[in-house]
């Protein structure tokens, strides 16, 4: 049964990479990492998936019984429709942003064929390497390579804190960096995506409702401020005398909220790193990472201008690591899926299925972005809160959450599916 599948996936996950704070720390190449990536292919080997891992490391795991291959399929006018998400978390983050998309699409596999349903078109689950970019800053790192938005040099280069480069991480995780590159071939495979994803905010308890379609994510974007003074001793330089690197930076903090304030954007800087970093030294040298989101672009480049400008003043070097405009996920898919949701159960009336807007990075936005017509689930998270140890969503609403996916694939992977038309439960 579905639900027993859904959570004894769920119990096998819950210690890999869980830390002392009851958060997880998976992080993109790492031993964790590596456990959870064997992981999914254990479990589409026991479905009989076929799993093809693309230039990057993303896994895909087909399941395709109609005539030829996948590639044939899709040659004949059958492109695929992908389900998943990833499983890589923030430092200390949740257990829910990243895995209950990938169980749940393992769950929808699951769900189908005890339904006795043969997709006609091929249907792959995805497990995503590097989602959250907590090792080396760049959020969303596996489909922007592979769709061609970051490329692989750039990629290459990246460091994490220890000084380790996203090459040799490769190569110590058993990978070729040479390989790494946009894939053409496995994004050609992809008609469709839809990425099932935890609320990361709270609109669904208010609107008493398990499940959203997404319509757009806010334009968001990673900086990097690098503030430089002067190491001397706590106790005996003369305030006059300091070159302080923690003024700057304390600066950029207090500013950030505050034109985050007037421009009604929000900005974080939540990842900082002090050299020498001792109690007893005046800081020679402060990093401080930004992050900055907003319903509107203007805005969102506006704050980080005049963020900019006050750092330079005190001669602080400002670099962009990211920059993601608004991304708008396909209005047409959206509807359907929103009648299919509101169809699905059997109810007498069609629910009303609500659409949410999010300030979370995703890569389904990655591949709308890249012209693959993508879609999102929300499910109700009761506090809103993510990128934490608190991170939840009722077991209940996950189950319904599998069940709003099951319907959306049975209508998208059925050449007969037409729902506007026929109201089928096909
Ligand atoms: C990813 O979760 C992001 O929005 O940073
Ligand atoms: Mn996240
Ligand atoms: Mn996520």
């Amino acid at each position: 049964m579905s639900s027993a599948a859904f959570d004894s996936m769920w119990s096998a996950l819950e210690q890999v990479g869980r830390v002392g704070s009851g958060g997880y720390r998976r992080f993109a190449w790492t031993p964790e990492d590596r456990t959870l990536r064997e992981w999914f292919a254990a479990e589409c080997a026991r479905r009989g998936l076929d799993l093809t891992v693309d230039r990057v490391g993303n896994q895909w795991a087909w399941w395709w019984d109609g005539p030829g291959t996948v590639d044939d399929a899709v040659a004949a006018g059958r492109p695929g429709v992908a389900i998943g998400s990833h499983l890589d978390s923030v430092p200390d983050g949740g257990a829910f942003d990243g895995p209950l998309g990938v169980v749940s699409a393992l769950a929808t596999v699951d769900r189908l064929r005890e339904a006795g349903v043969r997709p006609d078109v091929p249907l792959a689950v995805v497990n995503f390497v590097d989602e959250e970019g907590a090792r080396f800053g760049i959020a969303c790192a596996g489909s922007r390579v592979l769709t061609g938005q970051l490329t692989p040099e750039r990629a290459l280069a990246l460091r994490d804190v220890d000084g380790t480069t996203y090459a040799e991480a490769l190569r110590a995780a058993g990978r070729d960096p040479a390989e790494l590159g946009p894939d053409d071939e496995t994004l050609r495979r992809v008609g469709t995506f839809v990425e099932l994803h935890v609320e990361q905010g709270r609109a669904l308890v208010d609107l008493g409702a398990p499940v959203a379609v997404a319509s757009d994510i806010w334009p968001h974007g990673r900086w990097r401020f690098d503030f430089s003074g002067e190491a001397n001793h706590a106790g005996t330089t003369r305030l006059e005398d300091r070159r302080d690197a923690m003024l700057g930076y304390a600066d950029l903090v207090l500013g950030a909220r505050h034109v985050a304030t007037q421009r009604g954007c929000v900005a974080t800087v939540g990842k900082v790193a002090v050299t020498p970093g001792a109690v007893n030294a005046v800081p020679s040298h402060v990093t401080g990472w930004l992050d900055a989101r907003g319903p509107q672009e203007d805005h969102v480049r506006a704050l980080v201008d005049e963020l900019t400008g006050r750092a330079g003043e005190t001669g602080a070097q400002v670099v962009r690591e990211s920059w993601t405009p608004t991304t708008r996920f396909d209005a047409a898919l959206g509807d359907r899926l929103r009648q299919v949701l509101a169809r699905a159960g059997g109810a007498a009336e069609p629910l009303s299925v609500p659409v949410l807007g999010t300030g979370a990075g995703h890569d389904a936005g990655i591949l709308a972005t890249a012209g693959v017509p993508s879609a999102m689930l929300f499910v109700r998270n009761p506090t809103g809160v993510s990128h934490s140890p608190a991170e939840h969503a009722e077991r209940a609403d996950c189950h319904a959450g599998v069940e709003a996916l099951v319907a959306c694939v049975r209508d998208l992977t059925s050449l007969r599916a037409a729902p506007a038309a026929d109201g089928a439960d096909a």
